[in-house]
């Protein structure tokens, strides 16, 4: 009893300590620990800023004036875990990852996905989703299938794999010329009015995009196999870290599936 007595008490004296803006590291107060440690994780004062480009349903999108969706859901949840307070910082889509490098945003979470040219600027954190590209079109077009595209205008989100994919000539799509636009729903909106031929973009987006305006038709093939993950700073490996074990725990307790399952459409 009187051992726990004075422990109690020392406890207390070293948060008076504390609360006087003494020099008591803080690993020693039985409070701070978790939230300092937080704290260092990223370089904004206990936030976890992520970057994205929220025209992107349903991964991210407008509702008012909010981000919502899979990833704002996926950002709340790791920030919880890790004690911070997640922070949505809206961009355009190629501004994302030299934000996360220049330490504007602290990571990227944007249905991202990991390449060989990206990683030369950013590390990526496990992948949390498969996606594809597909194309959109509209009702009627003769337009039915990838080998179609040759000669056509395809419009494309700028500086996105779909645009990597009908720019690359690798690849064979051949169009006539590319489009890039601000976001999807811009190439959406040029399609309707018959200035492009077609939208290659990311699976999910595509099938929202269509849902969303009438007239529109997804095509089922997929273009390409992609994986989703969360950018960070090549300078922050504890962060890096940190998320990866955060996802771990959510794609094990179920509860990244149960964010997925939320958003996407049973197929
Ligand atoms: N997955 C594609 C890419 O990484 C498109 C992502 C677009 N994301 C967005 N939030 N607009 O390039």
């Amino acid at each position: 009893m009187k051992k726990l007595l004075s422990i109690a008490l020392a406890g207390i004296m070293m948060l008076g300590i504390v609360g006087c803006g003494g020099s008591a590291a803080p690993e020693e107060s039985a409070e701070t620990p978790d939230t300092e440690a937080a704290a260092a994780l990223t370089g904004t004062e206990g936030k976890l800023i992520w970057g994205t480009n929220a025209a992107f349903e349903p991964y991210e999108y407008m509702e008012g004036d909010e981000v919502i969706g899979i990833d704002a859901e996926i950002a709340d949840a790791i920030a919880a875990k890790l004690g911070l307070e997640a922070q949505v910082e809206n961009m355009d889509f190629d501004a994302i990852i030299p934000s996360v490098q220049t330490g504007k945003v602290d990571i990227g979470l944007a249905g991202m996905t990991v390449s060989e040219e990206r990683l030369n600027n950013v590390n990526f954190s496990d992948t949390y989703v498969e996606a594809g590209q597909a194309i959109i079109v509209k009702e009627g077009s003769d337009i039915k299938s990838a080998a179609d595209l040759k000669d056509k205008v395809i419009g494309v989100q700028r500086g996105t794999t779909g645009d990597e994919y009908v720019s690359d000539e690798a690849n064979g799509v051949a169009p006539a010329s590319v489009e890039r636009f601000a976001n999807g729903p811009d190439a959406a909106q040029s399609l309707l009015t018959d200035k492009i031929d077609a939208v290659v973009i990311d699976n999910e987006p595509a099938k929202k995009l269509v849902e969303n305006s009438e007239g529109l038709v997804k095509l089922d093939e997929n273009l390409t196999s992609e994986q989703y993950a969360i950018a960070v700073s090549k300078d922050n490996e504890a962060l890096l870290e940190a998320i990866n074990g955060a996802l771990k725990e959510m794609k094990d307790n179920g509860e990244l599936q149960a964010i997925l399952d939320k958003y996407l459409n049973a197929e």
